[in-house]
């Protein structure tokens, strides 16, 4: 995982003042960093009884499509509003700057779903949050909530519900 940790780039004063950002482009890129990821994601996930995940827009559909074709699950997006043709659920959610929103098909997931949330970074947690209690809301067997990375400087695991079981590869 230190192999991975160094292909990602920090990014000074972006996208304002005083802000590092931790640009996972240069991960993403890198065709060993991308395995070992892939690899270390379906680890995670491989014994559970897995059969959907879900990925959140638009970095946590890269992470997501690859550990649902690792591990046999099917891949439902997350996506930012107006953008999904059918029926959805939404949920609005609190940024730093006013409010996002979040949709995702009704039908996608099941009562008989087992389920894995994935994004590629956990900041604030109001993006996870908010996708945790849409996935809820549609009743499956079981929600787990998964990053490639956790900023833990912002506290994102408190805005997570207490009771779900959460990974991270990665923890600055
Ligand atoms: C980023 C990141 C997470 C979210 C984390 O996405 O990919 O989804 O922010 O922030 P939070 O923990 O404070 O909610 P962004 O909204 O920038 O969209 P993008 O993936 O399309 O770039
Ligand atoms: N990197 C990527 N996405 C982010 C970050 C970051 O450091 N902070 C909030 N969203």
């Amino acid at each position: 995982m230190e192999y991975v940790r160094q292909k990602i780039r920090d990014v000074y004063e972006f996208p304002k003042p005083g802000i590092i950002f931790r640009d996972l482009t240069t991960m993403f890129k890198d065709a060993r960093a991308m395995h070992i990821v892939g690899w270390d994601l379906a680890q995670l996930y491989r014994d559970k009884g897995v059969t959907k995940v879900v990925g959140i827009e638009s970095r946590g559909f890269i992470g997501g499509a690859i550990m649902a074709y690792e591990i046999g699950a099917g891949f439902v997006p997350a996506r930012k509003p107006g953008k999904l043709p059918a029926d959805t659920v939404r949920a609005d959610f609190a940024k730093e700057y006013g409010t996002d929103t979040i949709e995702i098909h009704r039908d996608a997931i099941t009562p008989d779903d087992v389920v894995v949330i994935h994004d590629d970074l956990l900041a604030t947690g109001g993006t996870m949050a908010a996708c945790y209690e849409l996935v809820k809301s549609m009743n499956p067997k079981k929600v787990y909530i998964n990053f490639i990375v956790e900023l833990s400087d912002l506290h994102g695991r408190d805005n997570l519900p207490k009771d779900a079981e959460v990974t991270s590869l990665i923890v600055y």
